[in-house]
């Protein structure tokens, strides 16, 4: 029988209880062993409700130590993703760390050599990538019916973290969050553009404001204009200040018509073509799993450790959302045009 793999969970907040922590409750590969919050009533609530008998830390350092881990999830604030996975890499864990992956290329660099060096794996949840509409579009380009990609354009925005996560007031904080609206939702759409076109950014011109957050120390909304390797260009933006209706999508619009995926949620991927002039609505695959969002990323961080399937997106994949993000950042400070380096 396939021994299950003892996993722990590190910040025991709004996306460890919705989405990673049922998950790996939901998975027959996994077995939930340790939860750890520096708020500890987090951990043993969320114990409590997956994993009576589980062990519960206030200190990561404490729980690696203790041992018996072969995974964990981290899903602290942002500026602890570098911190944490080093430790967590030193006791030879498998990670599976939230986005963004870290706060500089340096410190991502750092994540991803030392997870080779010690034959574990690296994951970044850019958990876009497995939603269903995501999927299907991914398909859809790739079926060629779009013809070459001659312009993106993608966009997240929402009323801002205060809904998501009540008590997470770090997200207004540079000194926990080191970024505002253009990391945390910015993030998923320069990894989705990435993922769905193939193209890489070439130099990004950006500019960040705060226009509504007072109290924050970062910023609240973000737009950028791309050039890719390819020549194409796009945009890419994403918001804390959109009120009602969420705004999440990603338009392509290619030789042959345009794939709008997003824009309307009676029909989330949907191309109008011009030959032969038609829209096309198209099914989305069944979701993952029936838990959390049907994106099932838990069990995917499982699976991949145990080599069923690949990994759906490595630190490699990870840092170059983040380079985006950071060069973005670098051109609203310069007032410049910056160019990425790939390396
Ligand atoms: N992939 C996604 O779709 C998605 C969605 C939301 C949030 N996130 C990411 O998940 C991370 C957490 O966000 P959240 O919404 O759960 O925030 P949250 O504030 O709800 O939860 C964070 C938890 O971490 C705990 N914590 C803080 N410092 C810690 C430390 N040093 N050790 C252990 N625990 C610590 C806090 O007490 C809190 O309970 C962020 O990086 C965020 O960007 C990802």
């Amino acid at each position: 029988m396939q021994k299950k793999v003892r996993v722990g969970i590190i910040g025991c907040g709004a996306i460890a209880e919705r989405l990673h922590v049922p998950d790996y409750h939901a998975c027959s590969y996994a077995e939930l062993v340790a939860f750890c919050d520096i708020e500890e009533a987090k951990a043993t609530a969320l114990a409590k409700q997956f994993a009576p008998g589980a062990r519960v830390y206030k200190d990561y350092r404490k729980m690696f130590k203790d041992g018996g881990i072969d995974a964990v999830s981290v899903c602290t604030p942002n500026v602890y993703h570098g911190p944490v996975t080093f430790e967590a890499i030193k006791s030879g864990c498998h990670v599976l760390v939230e986005k963004p992956m870290a706060t500089s290329l340096e410190e991502a660099k750092k994540m991803i050599g030392m997870a080779k060096e010690a034959g574990v794996l690296l994951m970044v949840n850019q958990s876009q990538r497995r939603f269903p509409a995501h999927r299907k579009a991914k398909e859809v380009v790739e079926s060629g019916i779009l013809g070459k990609i001659l312009h993106v354009t993608a966009m997240f925005g929402h009323a801002g973290p205060e809904e998501w996560s009540p008590t997470g007031k770090w997200f207004f904080d540079k000194k926990e969050a080191r970024f505002g609206a253009m990391a945390d939702l910015g993030v998923h759409k320069a990894d989705l553009i990435r993922y769905l076109t193939g193209k890489e950014v070439a130099e990004i011109c950006a500019f960040i404001t705060r226009v509504e957050k007072t109290g924050a120390t970062v910023e609240d909304n973000f737009v950028s204009a791309l050039k890719f390797t390819d020549g194409t260009v796009g945009t890419l933006s994403s918001s804390w200040t959109v009120k009602g209706m969420e705004a999440d999508y990603i338009i392509l619009h290619c030789e042959n018509g345009s794939l709008q995926v997003g824009i309307n949620p009676e029909k989330p991927v949907v191309a109008n073509l011009i030959k032969p002039k038609c829209d096309i609505v198209f099914p989305l695959p069944e979701p993952f799993s029936n838990v959390s969002w049907g994106i099932d990323i838990g069990g995917a961080f499982v699976r991949a450790i145990l080599g069923m399937e690949p990994p759906f997106c490595t630190g490699e994949e990870g840092m170059k959302a983040l380079e985006i993000v950071l060069s973005a950042e670098k051109s609203a400070l310069t007032g410049k045009a910056v160019k990425l380096s790939h390396k």
